[in-house]
This record gives C-alpha cells, structure tokens and sequence, in this order.
C-alpha cells in the first residue's frame, strides 16, 4: 500500500464565496517583468557568465520586457558585476526599467544602492518571508517579528531613495514581497503589506508593486486564484504574480491570477527557476495571442530565443513545450493529418481572414516555425499523409488519384521499418517508386522538333534511341503534337494497348533550376490502370518520361538483372 499521504496538510483555502474572477476572460496583456536572471539563474547548475547573462539580457529586450530583473547584486561580486557593467556599457534602452533584488537587510539595502549607481530607471524589489511555516520552523518568532523586519526595511529604502532621487534624479520605483505569500495567513499578508505602505507612502501616481509570491505552488489554480482576490479587495495596488511550478500548473495560477486582479507577471522564458521552475512568460503570453490577445511580447522568431536560451542556461526545451518544443507542430495520427490538411486546405480557398485549423491552435508561422515538420507520417497515417508531405516539404502535388497508391507504399516501409519516416524518406519510396523506374524501357536518347508538312500544318516529330533491356532501338515518328508523336513511335517496336487516362503537370523547383513534373494515369494492355511520373526540364519530354515509366510500372520485370538500367 502507498500510505505515505497521510503525512500532508492539506492546503486551506481562503473562504471567498462571492469570489467574481471565474467570470473574467483576459483582454488586455498584463505588465511582464522576466526574472530569468536573478531566480532563472540562480536555479542553474552552472549559472550564466556575464557574456551570457548580456545576450540574454539583450534577448529580453528583443522580445519587448520593458522590466528585467538583472539579479541580486548585493549577494556576490558577480551579481554587483553584471549590474555594473549593463550600467558602465549603457546597456538598458531608456524605456527598459531594471529591477534588482535584495533581502530586507540594511547591509544589502546600502550595497544594493551602490551597484545601481548611474542607472535612468530601477525597481529595488525587497522581501522577507512571512509564510506560517518560516516563521515556525525558520525565523521561530511571531508575526509582529516579521513585520518588523519588512518595516525597517522598507525605512531605510525609503530614506536612500529620496537621497537618491534629490542627488541624481534617478527614477527608482519600490517592490515589496512578502515572499512565500501563498503559505501566509491572509489577513498577515495583507497586514505586512499595509505596513510596508505606511512607510514608503506610495501614490497613485507612483504605486508601489506589491508581489505576491506562489513561491511553493500549493494549491490548485483556483484557491491560489481567491487568494489574489482577497488580497487585491483589501489593497488596491499595483499587484503582481510570482508564480512557481510545484505542482505543474503555475500557466493557470498566472491566468487565473490575473483574472482575480493581479495587473503586473513575474516568471521566465520556457519556465526555468527554482525546483519546477517559475511561470513560463512565453506560455501565458502565446496563450494570449492565440485568443486574439496582444501579448506585447515578440515570439515570433522562437527557435532563435530557445537556442539562446539552451545556450545560456544549458537547460533544454522539452519536445512537448507548448509552442517551442519540437513536436508541438507535428500531427502523428492519421486523422489529425486529414483534418490539418483540410484546415488549411479551407483556409486557401476562403481566403479566411482567421486561424481555423483543426489540432493547430496557432499558425506555426507565427512562432516562426515552418510547415514542414508539421506531419510526419507513421504506419497509423491516413493515405493522404504521405501526399500531403510530398506537396508540403518537396512541391510535388500527386494528383488525388494516386494518393492510395503511394499512401499504401509509405504504408508498408513504415511497417517494415517498425517507426515513423521523415519526409526525406518519404521522398526517396517516391524516386525509388517512380522517378529511378528506368527498367525495362530507358529512353537514352531523344530529340522533339516541329516542321510544317506538305498542306502547311505544324507536325512533330519524335526521334530516339529507345533501350529494351539491353538493346537499343531507334524510333522515330510524327504526330499531331509530342505525346502523340512518341506513342506513334512506341508502336513502331510493337507497344501498343496503352491509353491515356488522366494527365498533370506542375512546376517543380529544383535548387536553382524550375522543372516540370507529370504524372500520367494509363490503362495498360491487361486493362489495370497504372501510374508513371516524368521529370524534365522540357514540359513534353517530362510527360514522354513519365508514359515510359508508367509502362516500365505496368511490365513485370521491373529490376534489370544486370543491375545496369540507368
Ligand atoms: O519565489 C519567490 O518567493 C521569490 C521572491 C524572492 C520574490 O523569488
Ligand atoms: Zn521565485
């Protein structure tokens, strides 16, 4: 028996009944404030160097963090250095306030101050904890202890500020958080935060930001949900969310959070921090955007600033990450690739000004992430599959007829290779089945001219060296046009019973060059019907190609014995 769950708590919701925020939807994007590189950071097993913490820095502002905190520069000398150096090689765009953390600890206050020296704009975000089990287990004193602490702090912020601001006109804003809020009594909460306002004294104009740290996800999305209601009824301030991941859900906890009036989001790229990271800032914002919501962030170059960031962190993007990871775009079920391929399919021919694509919940373009990859097909995948990767990676469009038959081929490799194929794959059962066919007939030489005849009409004429097995015959005819010239010629070496059903061609791009592609549906002699496809510079010689692979598909001997048929 698993017996271990007796020894939780459980978590002790906030009774609000009247609680209003289920009935919010998001509209508008909330202020971001990216911790990476102070709680992203510091959960690192090898933390950034400044080079990288300067590129990422600079990748935030990429993305449009107008607020990024750059660390805690009171904790190390390489903490103090980054702060320095964004300062010293002026770093920070002027809209982009930078946010440094400190204890409330008048030691690290005064240090704090010194490192933000010649800084435009700066948020000095203080905190102490305040959760019931800290103060039991770690501080072992009581509430009015904690508050204390909070209070003189917020004392001596207040008196270096306005020291700073008389001297140099810097614009310092004020972070209070009562950390572990989550895990606090919220009448406590409220208290500690009252008292810290009591001092810094802030004003509409200048409020101060009251975070309120999930700083170990306790509870579900929804109680952590009526804990910001609570708190935002009992102080109306600038209040933003902190959110960490225990247990999995901190995307909800920050929407939910921002429905129950939180206006201000703290967390990092991809979800990296503490245990099970912060809120991913990606997350919540794609998931903005694809309800039609700015996000006021940039992710459409996505692969860029995930490879920044495995770079910089050495931490990896799970394939499933939603939005950036590898497989996120990518439909293994049959049905999934029909209903995909009809969305877009749709999307074309309405010329429909939104995203209705069955199982993709946003354009994969818009993250800067290509089709391509979108299908791979495995021996579960319908017969449009294998078609659909075809026209999508590589442009060839096989005419809708064809599609059982080559779906069923790409079928059977799956099945023999036991795993799913890659378009490159694919690609090579399609040259194997259709373009490297040159077996029994391979026509080695071939020249296509026009003349006027004896009543003044334009004939053609089609002369070549038709090999058969290994003999060649030349052939030579005239016809009304190419292809009835060549089948004219075909029955001058006894080929004949073959007829015409359905005929394509398109344009294909191949490196630099454009040719064209045809394939032809004909009846063989024994009344089966049979594909050939024909690739060539010249539009007729590419349609010649393909009846002479049509016919090589319809012979039986399809392998030259000798190995030789090129
Ligand atoms: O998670 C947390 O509580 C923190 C605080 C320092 C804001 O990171
Ligand atoms: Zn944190």
């Amino acid at each position: 028996m698993y017996e271990g769950f007796h020894k939780y708590i459980p978590f002790q919701p906030v009774p609000l009944p009247d609680r209003t925020w289920p009935d919010k939807v998001i509209t508008k994007a909330p202020i971001w404030c990216s911790v990476d590189l102070r709680d992203g950071n510091q959960a690192l097993i090898d933390p950034m160097n400044l080079e990288e913490k300067l590129r990422f820095f600079q990748t935030l502002v990429d993305i449009g963090f107008k607020e990024i905190e750059i660390g805690f520069p009171s904790s190390s000398e390489t903490e103090y250095e980054i702060c320095r150096t964004l300062i010293d090689r002026n770093l920070i765009p002027d809209d982009v306030t930078i946010q440094v953390l400190v204890q409330a600890r008048p030691h690290l206050i005064k240090k704090t101050f010194e490192a933000i020296q010649g800084a435009k704009n700066v948020i000095v975000h203080f905190y102490n904890s305040t959760s019931t089990l800290q103060r039991k287990v770690v501080f072992k004193t009581d509430m009015q202890g904690v508050i204390d602490i909070a209070v003189n702090g917020a004392k001596l912020i207040k008196e270096l500020t306005d020291e700073e601001v008389a001297r140099t006109g810097m614009n310092i804003r004020y972070e209070y958080s009562p950390e572990s809020f989550s895990g606090t009594e919220m009448d406590n909460a409220v208290a500690i935060c009252e008292a810290v306002m009591d001092v810094l004294q802030p004003t509409p104009e200048n409020k101060l930001i009251l975070n309120l740290p999930n700083t170990v996800e306790m509870s579900t999305p929804n109680h952590h949900a009526d804990q910001i209601e609570y708190f935002c009824r009992h102080i109306k301030n600038r209040d933003s969310l902190h959110p960490h991941n225990d247990r999995g859900t901190a995307t909800a906890a920050t929407e939910l959070g921002l429905l129950a009036g939180a206006e201000r989001v703290e967390g990092t790229l991809f979800g990296n921090g503490e245990r099970t990271g912060n809120a991913d800032i990606m997350n919540v914002a794609m998931n903005m955007y694809s309800q039609g919501v700015d996000p006021e962030l940039d992710f459409s170059n996505i692969r860029e600033i995930r490879e920044i960031y495995e770079k910089c962190t050495r931490m990896k993007v799970h394939d499933r990450h939603p939005y950036a990871g590898n497989l996120v775009f990518t439909a293994f079920s049959g049905s999934h690739q029909d209903a995909i391929k009809k969305g877009i399919d749709y999307m074309r021919e309405h010329d429909t000004q939104y995203w209705e694509v069955p199982y993709l919940p946003i354009d994969p373009a818009d993250v800067g992430r290509k089709y391509e990859p979108i299908i791979r097909i495995n021996s579960q995948s319908g017969k449009g599959g294998a078609a659909f990767i075809m026209q999508q990676s590589f442009g060839y469009e096989l005419p809708k007829a064809m599609h059982p038959e080559f779906g069923a081929m790409v079928k059977a490799a799956c099945d023999e290779a036991g795993r799913e194929l890659l378009p490159n794959e694919i690609f090579d059962i399609f040259r194997a089945h259709y373009l490297d066919v040159k077996y029994p007939y391979n026509l080695k030489k071939y020249k296509l001219y026009e003349e006027n005849d004896t009543e003044g009409e334009t004939v053609v004429h089609f002369e070549g060296n038709l090999r058969f097995r290994h003999e060649d015959h030349l052939i030579s005819a005239v016809g009304n046009g190419p292809i009835d010239a060549f089948f004219k010629a075909l029955r001058t070496v006894g080929i004949h019973d073959y007829k015409f059903v359905t005929y394509r061609e398109h344009a294909v791009s191949e490196g630099a060059d454009s040719k064209a592609i045809s394939y032809i549906q004909l009846t063989a002699p024994d009344g089966r019907t049979v594909f050939g496809v024909g690739m060539d510079g010249n539009i007729s010689l590419a349609s010649i190609k393909g009846i002479i692979c049509a016919i090589n598909r319809a012979c039986s001997e399809q392998k030259d014995p000798e190995g030789e048929a090129k």
